[in-house]
């Protein structure tokens, strides 16, 4: 497949060896620009591109960057891209790093408002796991405690790539319903960075609260933060930094 991906930190450079090593065609863009990318590129064979390069690949685009940067994407990003292409969204609202997000805030699903921001329909996964475990737990199928991964979102043939790729990468995948039921995999639910199996993570899923954790909401999280608390609670890549 063709897959575009938008963010080049842990979670975008993960995708981007991984889905490499899997043998497919890998553009990835970053906010500084593709030569800042060389290193990625010639480790992994990926194409060092910009962020509206990325967005006209033709099977997937994955865009995984701060939840504070969304709104900061180019206003046209997807003209060009087909409108078969999946959207993937990998993000999380920490509003410590992110500052206030009044829509999250009030209610609606971290991806249903990255899909608003965007203007296409997203897919929400890997959000739940550490970038360290993406890049290393992958197991075969059928393996005993493979790790399995929720899948959230509306369009039922763009769920079903993004949980193939999800099997491909070694995980088994989980639907997790539609894009409005995607707060159950969100920060600091039952499902989020515990690594559990396909039946712990329908279990967590189901076990979900709607209410954010106070450590997970602007006016109990403490003052806005330019970078993530040291080995602390900011996305699963705490471990990863
Ligand atoms: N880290 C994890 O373990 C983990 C796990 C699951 C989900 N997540 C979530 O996934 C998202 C990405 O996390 P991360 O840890 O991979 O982030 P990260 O390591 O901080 O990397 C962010 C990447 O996004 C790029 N970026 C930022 N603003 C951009 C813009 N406007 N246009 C293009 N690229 C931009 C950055 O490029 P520059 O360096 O050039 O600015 C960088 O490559 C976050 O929402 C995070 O909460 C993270």
């Amino acid at each position: 497949m063709e897959i575009g991906i938008i963010g080049a930190g842990h979670i975008g450079g993960t995708l981007t060896r991984r889905f490499s090593a899997l043998g497919h065609q890998v553009m990835v863009a970053n906010s500084r620009g593709p030569q800042t990318l060389a290193d990625l590129a010639s480790e992994t064979g990926a194409k060092a591109v910009t962020v509206k390069e990325a967005a006209r690949a033709q099977d997937v685009v994955v865009v995984t960057i701060p939840e504070k940067n969304i709104p900061k994407l180019p206003r046209d990003l997807f003209a060009d891209t087909p409108a078969t292409t999946v959207i993937v969204d990998t993000g999380n609202y920490y509003p410590q790093r992110d500052g206030l997000i009044e829509e999250i805030e009030s209610g609606t699903p971290e991806s249903r408002w990255v899909a608003d921001q965007l203007g296409r329909p997203v897919i929400k996964a890997f959000n739940n796991i550490y970038a360290q475990h993406l890049l290393e737990r992958g197991k075969p199928k059928g393996s005993p405690d493979r790790i399995a991964l929720p899948v959230a979102g509306d369009d039922k043939r763009a769920k079903e790539v993004v949980m193939r790729l999800v099997d491909e990468l070694g995980f088994d995948p989980v639907d997790a319903g539609g894009l409005d039921e995607s707060w159950r995999q969100q920060p600091g639910t039952p499902v989020y960075a515990t690594d559990f199996d396909a039946e712990g993570v329908r279990r967590a899923l189901a076990q979900a609260s709607r209410e954010r954790p106070p450590q997970f909401r602007a006016a109990t999280a403490g003052p806005p933060r330019t970078s993530p608390p040291r080995g602390g609670s900011d996305s699963p890549s705490a471990s990863a930094r």
